[in-house]
């Protein structure tokens, strides 16, 4: 086993099962390329202040390049007797460039080096996961398009309300999502702060230029407290809960999506390729991708639940408790990025049942607020109005017939109000075309929300 670089102090050598205790490598190892990049934006840093020379400082440059370059290339594979990422490449430098390896941590820890090294990790991951939001908003306005005029019926509390159409309906998590573009955005603002130079906790005495490595690394500023800056991890916490946010909605839309493909519904169909059967029962048609985007949300309020926990009574500075922030953010990030992964062309080959929407729309007394509606427009108060057809819906019901199909007489029993123009008024394609105030399901209301939603996603320029 490999000397632990702390061995000076020490006088014995971990116990085998400290030692896997403590590593770190199996899940940081995905940070290598940030590691490297931290660490050449360093060498550079030291080499430029005088504080190491300038020859060492290409040196080590290059000999992380070279690092990096036989990772990308699997020529290298991280040592599982590491004990974390940055104790493995800086190791692997010294074995390549022997004393010139050892000054790379000069003015450095790995406190500040971890910190950095997962804000470079979360900035990147933020914005895959943004790109993957995107493409999801993306496909939900083409079915949008697709399907302004369908006409289905909007639910509360399950129950038939008033009509809709698909287009609204979808375009309603097409919000959620952009909404959750710009939770992203705000984590990332706050992740987008460089710790490099605060040390172990109480920054360096060398004349370093963090303002430099900010530069380098592309950060938009620096922290400015060193003990926060290495026992900061809210922005992990923040992402998390933008992430668990983000999973709220694909769980709520993925119900829908359950309920939509049951027998009881038939609104839609998932394509074979992206359904699954029984084993036993041959004609089960499973929405399993669904239902797991439903379970992982759980999964990813666990991770949330973990960061927290992990972080709240933590005294200043860095803890070995926060080794464990990673493991519960990456679960979080691949989760997410795999449930939007499948979700996309789960939803794109789907196939709406647009005859059933329109069936079910149409019974359930969905047209009744446009009956009471229509009295009111005659003149009549509201309530007044909403007794009346209260009192036509519980007929009709007694009749076991629906609102459009009542006879006129009976209209006129209830109001004199009434006249043969009612029946337009209720029917379901006017009940459907008149909700055209800003934000409403009419085709026309709808299509400025597309646009609306389009010129939004363009200013963000992706
Ligand atoms: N593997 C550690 C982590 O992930 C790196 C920092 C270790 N620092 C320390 N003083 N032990 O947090």
């Amino acid at each position: 086993m490999a000397k632990m670089m702390w061995a000076g102090r020490f006088s014995s050598e971990a116990d085998p099962r400290v030692n896997d205790f403590n590593s770190s490598i199996s899940f940081d190892a995905r940070m290598y390329a940030q590691d490297i990049r931290g660490s050449i934006a360093h060498a550079t840093m030291l080499g430029e202040c005088g504080i190491i020379e300038k020859t060492e400082s290409e040196k080590l440059v290059e000999g992380l390049k070279g690092i990096l370059a036989d990772l990308d290339s699997g020529s290298l594979s991280f040592d599982p007797n590491a004990e974390d990422i940055h104790m493995f490449i800086e190791q692997v430098l010294t074995e390549r460039l022997g004393d010139t390896g050892k000054r790379l941590h000069t003015a450095r820890s790995r406190n500040d080096q971890v910190a950095l090294d997962i804000r470079l990790y979360l900035r990147d991951q933020t914005k895959e996961i943004q790109s993957l939001v995107h493409d999801l908003i993306e496909t939900l306005m083409t079915i949008a398009q697709e399907h302004i005029y369908t006409v289905m019926p909007g639910y509360t509390h399950l129950q038939r309300a008033q009509p809709i159409t698909f287009a609204h309906h979808i375009m309603a998590y097409a919000q959620m999502l952009a909404r959750d573009l710009s939770r992203l955005d705000d984590a990332y603002k706050r992740m987008d702060i460089m710790p490099l130079g605060s040390g172990a906790l109480a920054s360096t005495t060398y004349p370093i230029d963090r303002k430099r490595v900010c530069e380098l690394l592309g950060f938009s500023d620096i922290t400015y407290n060193s003990l926060d800056g290495v026992s900061d991890r809210d922005f992990c916490i923040e992402l998390c809960s933008a992430i668990s946010l983000l999973m709220m909605h694909l769980s709520r839309f993925s119900e829908e999506i359950i309920m939509w493909c049951s027998w009881e519904f038939k609104f839609i169909e998932l394509s074979d390729a992206f359904s699954t059967g029984s084993s036993i029962m041959p004609q089960k048609k499973n929405p399993d991708i669904t239902e797991l985007i439903r379970g992982k949300t759980g999964r990813v309020y666990g991770d949330l639940m973990t960061l927290l926990s992990m972080m709240k009574g933590l005294p200043l500075a860095y803890n070995k408790d926060m080794q464990e922030d990673k493991e519960a953010i990456f679960d979080a990030i691949d989760t997410v990025k795999l449930c939007i992964t499948t979700f996309i062309p789960m939803l794109s080959t789907m196939t709406v049942n647009k005859e059933n929407m329109r069936r079910a729309a149409a019974k359930g007394f969905i047209n009744a607020t446009d009956c009471a509606d229509y009295l009111v427009k005659k003149g009549m108060p509201f309530r007044d109005a909403y007794k009346i057809t209260g009192t036509l819906v519980a007929l009709c019901i007694k009749k076991e017939t629906v609102l459009e199909e009542l006879p006129l007489e009976e209209y006129k029993r209830l109001s004199d109000v009434f006249d043969e123009d009612v029946y337009k008024a209720i029917d379901l394609d006017t009940c459907v075309m008149q909700r055209k105030a800003d934000g409403g399901p009419a085709p026309e209301a709808v299509a400025v929300q597309i646009e609306k939603l389009k010129a939004q996603l363009r200013s963000r320029g992706e």
